[in-house]
């Protein structure tokens, strides 16, 4: 943006913000420049937002303006959706950090954007209640980037994803017009569900200011198993063989073995590292019950030469088992100077098949692809390693990805299941959707953002 454009634009939001709450420092913007990907981009102007009055006036100036703004939660978004890739207003809502309401007789939280996910789980449980969503960021992500990008995690297997937990939403539009959609109600038909259209939606349509979440009973007891493979096909089937005979566990996580090398080097956990795969399960409820479902999916493991490393039977063993899992994502971005954690996810039936194609499209492409992910809902993170300063090497980065992507639509699957399109997937969004889709997807884009300043550059392919 040209300075003069800059300091207008400060000038006027300062009408109603605290200097505190703009920066123009370089420092400050190249700290808001990033999220977890390689992706870079300079905001022009940092904005905290400190309320919904905040955000308004913001989106009211960057409308008027014409002003491109990027609305900023965690920062550990996997997609480059968080990234001003387009300069302009980073709008950081980190500061919108209270939970404002947690009440146990209608079962719900209502808390603000920038709450992180642990810390709106902790809360409720205090209640004894339950948050399920639980993104492997859940330390740093907030609620408002989960419910921007329908964030998932390995609980969703059993209790499914943030979109299933969203029951009312405050949202600010291109303009500074504040809409409430939804409550603190189980039931809502009264009108078309518009919160479903702005979850998911990655800061595309507007800024989401105030969340309101159903909660559930907290579980009283979760156990869980780790499982050794030699053969990481036998780990496939002894999943679904699980699923398929009347057991929903908590979570069923995969880990190759490059996966398990990794994080063993980042921190000894004792993984098995001489297999091909690890398999965690877990599952919750009364403890009678956790002790049956593990007895039983130990069978089953048995059935297809698993062998149980490890069984935890109480809340806080299963937790431990859990660890490993959570250090994935840092342990092997240390395997090499880039790494692109693709997101598909494949009807259950064609797990193993998928598994296969990307084994096949490493050895083909030449570019180490290590897996790992939710396997319980098909939804896998083969990761590709690289350095992005070798062109040669990117270019079959590149076709490996498409390969990848291309493999998981021929299966029924689809391309992201949980991080999002955000920049980096973009590419790949005209191989799953028709132009007519794309065409009406812009049309809704348009009637909240007409001037296309939210996020602009993500989520819709160009067209
Ligand atoms: C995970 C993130 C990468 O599952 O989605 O670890
Ligand atoms: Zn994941």
């Amino acid at each position: 943006m040209k300075d003069r454009r800059i300091d207008e634009a400060v000038t006027r939001l300062r009408d109603r913000l605290r200097p505190d709450q703009i920066s123009v420092r370089l420092a400050e913007r190249l700290a808001y420049s990033y999220d977890a990907t390689w992706v870079e981009g300079l905001p022009d102007i940092v904005v905290h937002a400190e309320s919904t009055a905040d955000v308004a006036w913001v989106l009211r100036i960057a409308d008027e303006m014409e002003i491109p703004v990027t609305p900023r939660g965690g920062g550990t978004g996997l997609a480059g959706g968080a990234v001003p890739t387009t300069g302009g207003i980073c709008l950081n809502l980190a500061r919108m950090n209270r939970i404002l309401e947690i009440n146990p007789i209608d079962g719900i939280a209502i808390a603000q954007p920038g709450v992180t996910t642990y810390s709106l789980q902790k809360a409720a449980e205090s209640y004894g209640l339950f948050y399920p969503p639980d993104p492997a960021s859940l330390y740093m992500c907030t609620i408002g980037g989960n419910v921007a990008t329908n964030a998932g995690g390995p609980c969703c297997l059993k209790y499914g994803v943030t979109r299933d937990y969203v029951l009312g939403l405050e949202i600010v539009i291109p303009g500074g017009k504040i809409l409430r959609w939804g409550g603190r109600v189980m039931k809502d038909v009264s009108s078309y569900d518009l919160k479903q259209l702005f979850i998911g939606s990655e800061g595309t349509l507007g800024v989401i200011t105030e969340i309101t979440v159903r909660l559930l009973p907290k579980p009283p007891s979760i156990g869980g198993i780790a499982v050794a493979f030699e053969k990481i096909e036998s780990a496939c089937e002894a999943v679904t063989s699980i699923l398929s005979n009347g057991i929903l566990p908590l979570m069923a996580e995969l880990m190759d073995q490059k996966t398990m090398q990794a994080v063993e080097a980042f921190h000894p956990y004792g993984l098995p590292i001489e297999a091909e795969a690890l398999l965690l399960l877990a599952t919750d409820g009364k403890e009678e019950a956790v002790q049956t479902d593990l007895a039983r999916m130990i069978r089953v493991i048995d059935a297809f030469g698993g062998q149980v490393i490890r069984v935890a039977e109480d809340t806080e063993s299963a937790n431990q088992l859990w660890e490993p899992r959570r250090q994935v994502s840092p342990a092997i971005a240390r395997l090499a100077p880039h790494k692109l954690s693709e997101d598909i996810t494949v009807p259950r039936s064609q797990i193993p098949r998928m598994i296969q194609h990307i084994q096949r499209i490493s050895r083909e492409s030449n570019i180490p692809i290590v897996i790992y992910g939710h396997i319980g809902d098909g939804n896998l993170h083969p990761t590709l390693l690289f350095n992005r300063q070798n062109s040669e090497e990117m270019r079959r980065v590149a076709k490996a990805a498409l390969q990848i992507l291309q493999a998981a639509l021929d299966l029924g699957g689809t391309l992201s299941g949980e991080h999002g399109i955000g920049i980096l997937k973009l590419d790949l969004l005209p191989a799953a959707f028709s132009p007519a889709a794309i065409e009406k997807l812009w049309a809704i884009k348009l009637i909240f953002d007409p001037k296309n300043i939210m996020n602009p550059g993500k989520k819709l392919p160009i067209l």
